[in-house]
C-alpha cells in the first residue's frame, strides 16, 4: 500500500495530485540582475536601492504569456512573490508606498498575473516574505543590508518589531481578502536560532506566527501554509536539494514540496551560468514524485517582464517530456516496490511507472514483479515491452542469462527512445 501522510488543517488533496508548481520570483531586484539577495549581499542602502524602484518599467510584461508557457510545461499551480525580503510589493497595498503602482510603470503587477494564471486553471499561491529590509520598524539584525553600519544601527536601535508585525498581518489580510480564493500561502522565513552577539535572528514570536496562522486559516479555509513561520505547517519545504527519501517527521511521512531553481538563483541573475539541463530537471521532477513529494520549479522573470530565452527553452523541454509522460507524474506517488539501479518508480493505483535514468543494454530486471505484471509498454509511443520470467534455477552461461527468484525481466530496445527520461508503464494485476 502507498504511504499516506496524516491529514493537516489545509486541503492537500489537489496538491499531492498535481505535483508540479511554478515558483515566480519577481521584483525590482530583476534590474540589478544579481540575485534577489543583492541588497543584502552588497549591503546596499535604501537611497541607493531606490534607483531600481525609480527605473521599474516592465514594458514587455504579459502574464498571459507566462501562464501559457507554464501550462505547456505541464505545471498546475503557481506561487509568486507578493513581497520579497527587499520589501517591494507587487500589488497596490494600502499599507505602504513601496509598491509597483508608485514606480514609473504605475500598475499593479500582481492582480493581472493572478487573473491570467487563474484563466488557465492554475491554483494560486503567494510567497510572502516575513523578512523586510525596507520597513522602518523592522529591527536591524545580522541579515539586514545595514548590518555593518554601526552608526545606523545605533540611531535605529529602538525599532519595535511589534509595529512591523502589525504591518505584516495587515498586508497578509489584504492578500487573503482581495484576490479571491487562494490555495497556498508560502511565508519565508524564520531564523530565531541565529545570534550575531549584537542582534538575534527572528522567528515565531517576532512574526506572531500563531495569530497570523489563525487569521490565514479563518480567511481562507483549506489553504495550504508552508512550514517556515516557525510553527510547522501543512507541508515541508526542502530548498535547493533533493531529499534522499520521503520526508518524515517523527518517523511519519509528511506532505512535502522541493523548491528548485533553474540556475541556482531565484531572482533574475543575468551572469549566472549554472543552468540545469532539461533532462536533469525532468529527473528532479521524477525523483521528487518517486519520494512522495511535489516540485516547485522557479523562474525569475527579467526587468522587462519576460521569461528569458534560457528559461523558456527549459520550460519547453520539460513540456515536451510532460506531453508524453505526465501520467507518470499527476496523481502518482512513491511505490511500494524498490526500483533497479539508476531507475525511479512512481505509482498510481495499479499503474507502476519505471523511469530509466540510464538506458540499459537490452534487459532490465524488476525484483518482486515476476507474477505481478499484466502488460508493459513504453509510454512515449505505446509500444509493447516484452516480459520474461527466467527460471530462477537457471545458471548464467555463454548466451543464457541466470534467473533470480521473483524477478521480472523486461526486454528493451538497444536504442534509447529520444526523450529526456524514458518511462515504461507497467499494468499490475489486481
Ligand atoms: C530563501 C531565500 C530566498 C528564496 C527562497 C525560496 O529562504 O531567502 O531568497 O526566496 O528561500 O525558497
Amino acid at each position: 500500500m502507498p504511504r499516506i501522510p496524516d491529514p493537516t488543517a489545509g486541503d492537500t488533496g489537489w496538491f499531492v495530485h498535481d505535483r508540479f508548481g511554478l515558483f515566480i520570483h519577481w521584483g525590482i531586484y530583476a534590474l540589478p540582475a544579481r540575485h534577489e539577495w543583492v541588497k543584502n549581499r552588497e549591503k546596499i542602502r535604501d537611497e541607493d536601492y531606490q534607483t531600481y524602484f525609480d527605473h521599474f518599467y516592465p514594458d514587455l510584461y504579459d502574464p498571459q504569456v507566462w501562464a501559457r508557457e507554464a501550462k505547456n510545461a505541464g505545471i498546475k499551480y503557481f506561487v509568486v512573490t507578493s513581497k520579497h525580503h527587499d520589501g517591494f510589493c507587487l500589488w497596490d497595498s494600502a499599507l505602504t508606498d513601496y509598491k509597483a503602482t508608485n514606480t514609473p510603470w504605475g500598475q499593479d503587477v500582481l492582480r493581472p498575473m493572478v487573473d491570467a494564471f487563474r484563466a488557465e486553471d492554475f491554483k494560486v499561491g503567494f510567497y510572502h516574505s516575513l523578512i523586510d529590509w525596507h520597513h522602518p520598524k523592522f529591527p536591524i539584525d545580522g541579515l539586514h543590508p545595514m548590518r555593518d553600519d554601526v552608526e545606523f544601527r545605533e540611531v535605529q536601535k529602538d525599532r519595535d518589531v511589534r509595529k512591523y508585525a502589525a504591518y505584516l498581518h495587515g498586508q497578509t489580510h489584504e492578500l487573503l481578502t482581495q484576490f479571491g480564493k487562494l490555495d497556498v500561502m508560502w511565508f519565508d522565513f524564520s531564523y530565531a536560532d541565529r545570534d550575531w552577539g549584537w542582534s538575534r535572528g527572528k522567528g515565531k514570536d517576532d512574526w506572531q506566527s500563531e495569530k497570523l496562522l489563525a487569521m490565514v486559516r479563518e480567511l481562507q479555509p483549506g489553504i495550504l501554509v508552508d512550514d517556515r513561520m516557525g510553527i510547522g505547517g501543512d507541508f515541508k519545504t526542502p530548498e535547493q536539494y533533493q531529499p534522499r527519501g520521503w520526508l518524515e517527521v517523527d518517523g511519519q511521512p509528511v506532505v512535502w514540496e522541493a523548491c528548485q531553481t533553474l540556475n541556482g538563483s531565484w531572482g533574475y541573475d543575468r551572469d549566472n551560468l549554472d543552468w540545469k539541463p532539461v533532462d536533469m530537471l525532468v529527473r528532479m521532477l521524477v525523483d521528487t514524485v518517486s519520494k512522495g513529494g511535489n516540485l516547485l520549479l522557479n523562474v525569475g522573470p527579467n526587468a522587462r517582464g519576460e521569461f528569458e530565452p534560457r528559461a523558456i527553452e527549459r520550460l519547453r523541454g520539460i513540456g515536451e517530456w510532460m506531453r508524453l509522460h505526465s501520467r507518470s507524474i499527476y496523481g502518482c506517488t512513491a511505490s511500494e516496490f524498490s526500483p533497479p539501479p539508476d531507475c525511479r518508480y512512481t505509482q498510481s493505483g495499479n499503474r507502476l511507472y519505471l523511469h530509466l535514468f540510464a538506458w540499459p543494454f537490452r534487459h532490465v530486471h524488476l525484483d518482486g514483479l515476476a507474477d505481478r505484471v499484466e502488460y508493459a509498454q513504453l509510454l512515449n509511443d505505446g509500444s509493447e515491452i516484452k516480459r520474461h520470467v527466467i527460471d530462477p534455477h537457471q545458471q548464467a552461461q555463454n548466451t543464457t542469462m541466470g534467473g533470480t527468484p521473483g524477478a521480472l525481466t523486461l526486454e528493451v530496445p538497444v536504442q534509447k527512445p529520444d526523450v529526456a527520461v524514458p518511462v515504461i508503464e507497467l499494468f499490475l494485476k489486481e
